[in-house]
């Protein structure tokens, strides 16, 4: 027994007028495919999109998922060519689907983002079934015409229906666990004759439904809703975050202000967090107990020990914060930071494979990219590592308990013993052993009334002439 997700995915997007195609637009950081893709169950025989507009930028993005280990079972990819409606979609998908095995297949829109994991597994493990919702207006949508039982006998497009038909609110919600050797047979017998001149699965259903029973299930239409639009895609989002925040407070987490709050999908927060006002943190974040994340500050792919302190509008892109640490206000973390315990980065301070050992501080405007800074050590204000010399990298290696006067330049390569102290002002190009004093300085010079000669020349604009 092996059942296959079919994930379609080719259409064209028209009424989101972008050139990403509408599967990669995103819901609280995270492309509506990868939201489809990961609410799959572990244990299916394996995923089917099938592509055609946009596909190669598609391709890219699922490469770079299954690299992260996002996808929970192997993914393979069929392009439709000219997509000719679903049922072609599906058509197109016979040779890989008998590739695999495949004993019955689960259909999901790669547009609909938010159907929960429970109902997709649900879905998979069903005989035959299709998912419906009951809308109040239901505009567009298939029209699901059932028996007096309830099973399935038929699905007829708005486009095609009577004005009876059309009356009916239960609609076809495009997820269905099908069998997959009856909805084989049920496709050979397609033919497009209808008012869009597509191929439509939906025919292909309903053919199979007088060979067996299919069940018909409602579900909360915000699970079976569709990103058609960018209005479709606000709204979406606005369920997803009401989600993911419900179910975050549940678990001890306060949100100052919720509206303008965003938390993604892979998030993980633990209690007592508290996300100030104008927070975003997406894709895949940990944040520990007791953290406080300031009003503004944007987190991304990044990990947060216990008791962090994030001062407003800091920027940390996959970092690791260590517990205790305090950053920002207005501090940026990049790619490759790794602060350990009680690490303080303070106010226009940017960090880049940057690696600062316990107790480590950098409090105010400093660059540090490319560098190790041993356990203690204080860096101070207007530091920076001079890590490229327009040709390449260099690493500034500093020990333990150094102290680095203000506005000094660290020209990599360059390592700093432990315990050494550097004068303000320095530009350091050699090594310097452990406990050392160095500094580099023009040495200043004083003129006794020098200052007055100058303003006496400068009235008559001789000054420096
Ligand atoms: C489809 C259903 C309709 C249902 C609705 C639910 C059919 C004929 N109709 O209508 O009963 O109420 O979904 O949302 O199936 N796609 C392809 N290749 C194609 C055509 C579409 O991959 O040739 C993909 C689209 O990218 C999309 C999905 O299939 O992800 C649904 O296609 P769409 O054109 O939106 O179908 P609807 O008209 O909404
Ligand atoms: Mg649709």
């Amino acid at each position: 027994m092996s059942t296959v997700a079919v994930i379609l995915a080719a259409g064209l997007g028209t009424r989101m007028k972008s050139r990403l195609p509408k599967v990669l637009h995103p819901i609280l950081g995270d492309p509506s495919l990868l939201w489809v893709l990961r609410a799959l169950p572990a244990g299916l025989g394996g995923a089917v999109v099938v592509l055609h507009h946009g596909k190669q930028q598609v391709v890219a993005a699922l490469e770079t998922w299954q690299q992260a280990g996002l996808l929970p079972c192997p993914v393979s990819i069929v392009d439709q060519g000219e997509p000719l409606g679903t049922g072609h979609a599906l058509q197109v998908c016979i040779p890989e689907l008998d590739r695999l095995g495949t004993t019955r297949v689960a259909i999901l829109c790669g547009d609909v983002p938010l159907t929960s994991a429970a109902t997709v597994s649900h879905l998979c493990e069903a005989e035959a079934l299709l998912l419906a919702m009951d809308l109040s207006s239901p505009g567009t949508y298939g029209r699901v015409i059932q028996h007096q039982d309830g099973r399935l006998m038929g699905l007829v497009e708005a486009k095609d229906a009577t004005a009876e038909q059309l009356e009916v609110r239960r609609v076809n919600g495009g997820a269905y666990a099908l069998p997959w050797p009856a909805l084989r047979r049920a496709l050979m017998g397609l033919t497009n004759h209808n008012a869009q001149k597509e191929y439509y699965l939906t025919d292909a259903v309903a053919a199979l439904a007088q060979e067996i029973p299919v069940t018909v299930e409602v579900c909360d239409p915000e699970e079976l809703a569709g990103m058609n639009s960018r209005q479709d895609q606000v709204a979406l989002q606005a369920a997803a975050q009401h989600r993911i925040q419900q179910h975050w407070m549940t678990e001890g987490v306060s949100f100052l202000h919720p509206d303008s709050t965003l938390v993604g999908p892979r998030v993980i927060l633990q209690r007592d967090v508290l996300l100030e006002p104008g927070v975003r943190i997406e894709g895949s974040v940990q944040i520990g107990e007791g953290c406080r994340i300031g009003q503004g500050t944007v987190i991304s792919d990044s990990s947060l020990g216990e008791g962090v302190e994030v001062r407003p509008y800091s920027i940390i892109e996959h970092a690791r914060v260590g517990t205790g640490s305090k950053v920002g206000p207005f501090a940026r973390l990049r790619e490759g930071t790794d602060l350990a315990e009680g690490v303080h980065i303070g106010n226009f301070v940017e960090t880049k494979k940057a690696k600062l050992h316990r107790g480590a501080k950098a409090n105010h405007l400093t660059y540090l990219g490319d560098t190790e800074i041993g356990e203690g050590t204080n860096i101070g204000a207007g530091v920076i590592t001079c890590n490229y010399d327009g040709l390449n990298k260099h690493r500034t290696t500093i020990g333990r308990n150094v102290f680095v006067g203000s506005d000094t330049q660290l020209v990599a390569p360059v390592v700093i013993g432990d315990g050494a102290l550097i004068g303000a002002g320095s530009t350091i190009t050699m090594d310097v052993p452990a406990d050392a004093l160095t500094l580099s300085r023009a040495p200043q010079t004083i003129r006794e009334g020098g200052a007055s000669r100058l303003r006496s020349r400068q009235k008559k604009g001789t000054a420096l002439s």
